[in-house]
């Protein structure tokens, strides 16, 4: 799998090393506001068909890849994809998001869930990595990605999406040995999922905990941070002879970004809500930071949104470290055009002066 990568930017903003240019890629850059997207989803018939054929999943994977000159690719999936086969039964309502038809309620239902074995039941997600991984031949860097446990756990207690997270958070309060059972199921799994998607060939991980936010200093911790904890030890560091690093990303986690710096994570996702300079100063450039323009940004016009993704450089400031991306998954109704002209502001705004290597000479990914 060794291919000389052209455009290792990402990889090595995430090595808090001096670059060109700052790297750019977007959370759910594959997805409904491409119509080349919708086009291959509807040949799919579904989402979760379109995620399990390798060849779609690798399509749709390289369509944001080509359409912007990404620095980075990432693979077509979902994070769901973990408690489907553990066997909850995962399907797509058309308008209302995923739904569980078997949720996790009860003690007997935490003690029954397997742990998948990740080359049986997601075997398409390892077969996917793989296909997009010969596909991009060096292109750029693949990242692989699992939601973090508690995240999960939402989505498996509540049965899908929720605003209060009553059934879960009744858990926590009423039967948190129950609830950490669950976590320690998914934490094994998770960490099981992603080594066998570094053994495919994903060249970095993102953990995505959409949900921590919603919890109290006290019990994210207890219930969000410490699993991820126990995934970052976990995790394979090297593939091919290079690091393979470890993104920790917690939605409205602004106020604890120093802690999940403490992990020995590589870097932190940064949602809109906390400024890149104060998340530089709380993390003291232990970590790289990605991050971190408002979504709804790319609602505005191309001259808003240049004098938007210069307010996140700059207040990122100098020196290295810096992966450009949105705060959060980019919105279904945005004009492709737009996020094109972000992409370019990043690539014309950050330019440093002097060196335009792109990528370091002899490095193989
Ligand atoms: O970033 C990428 O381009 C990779 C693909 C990706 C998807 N989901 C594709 C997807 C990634 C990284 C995810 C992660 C994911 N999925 C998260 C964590 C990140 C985040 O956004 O907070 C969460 C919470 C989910 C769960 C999930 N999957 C929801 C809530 C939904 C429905 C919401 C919606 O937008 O309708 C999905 C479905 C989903 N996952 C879609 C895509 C492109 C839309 C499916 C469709 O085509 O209809």
């Amino acid at each position: 799998m060794s291919t000389v990568l052209q455009n290792d930017l990402y990889l090595r903003a995430l090595n808090r090393e001096e670059l060109p240019r700052t790297p750019v890629w977007v959370m759910r850059q594959a997805g409904r506001y491409l119509p080349e997207y919708l086009r291959v989803r509807q040949q799919a018939g579904d989402f979760m068909t379109l995620c399990s054929t390798p060849e779609l999943a690798c399509e749709v994977t390289l369509q944001p890849v080509d359409r912007f000159n990404l620095d980075a690719a990432i693979l077509f999936s979902d994070i769901l994809t973990i408690p489907d086969a553990m066997g909850l039964g995962l399907h797509f309502e058309p308008g209302e998001g995923p739904r569980f038809s078997n949720p996790v309620r009860t003690p007997a239902d935490v003690r029954n869930l397997p742990v998948p074995d990740p080359m049986d039941k997601l075997r398409y997600v390892m077969d996917a990595v793989s296909t997009i991984r010969r596909e991009l031949n060096g292109r750029v860097p693949l990242i692989g990605f699992s939601g973090s446990p508690w995240t999960l756990a939402t989505y498996m207690v509540e049965g899908g999406g929720s605003k209060d997270f009553s059934k879960v958070k009744g858990m926590l309060f009423s039967d948190p040995s129950t609830l950490h059972e669950l976590l320690n199921r998914t934490t094994q799994s998770v960490i099981a999922y992603l080594n066998a998607q570094v053994s495919a060939g994903a060249q970095s991980l993102m953990i995505f905990d959409t949900w921590g936010g919603v919890l109290s200093p006290a019990n994210y911790r207890e219930f969000s941070l410490g699993y991820m904890q126990q995934i970052v030890d976990g995790l394979t560091r090297e593939a091919d002879g290079r690091k393979v690093p470890i993104v920790l990303f917690t939605k409205n986690g602004g106020q604890w970004l120093d802690v999940m710096a403490d992990t020995g994570c590589d870097g932190l996702g940064v949602d809109w809500t906390t400024d890149l300079a104060d998340a530089r100063a709380r993390t003291q450039d232990r970590v790289a930071l990605q991050g971190n323009l408002d979504p709804s940004a790319l609602y505005g016009s191309p001259e808003r949104i240049r004098v938007e993704v210069k307010r996140v450089l700059d207040s990122f400031g100098t020196g290295p470290g810096h992966v450009f991306n949105l705060g959060h998954g980019i919105h279904q109704h945005v004009n492709p055009e737009h996020l094109g002209v972000m992409v370019e502001a990043v690539r014309e705004l950050s330019a440093r002066n002097g060196s335009t290597q792109e990528s370091a000479p002899g490095l193989h990914g």
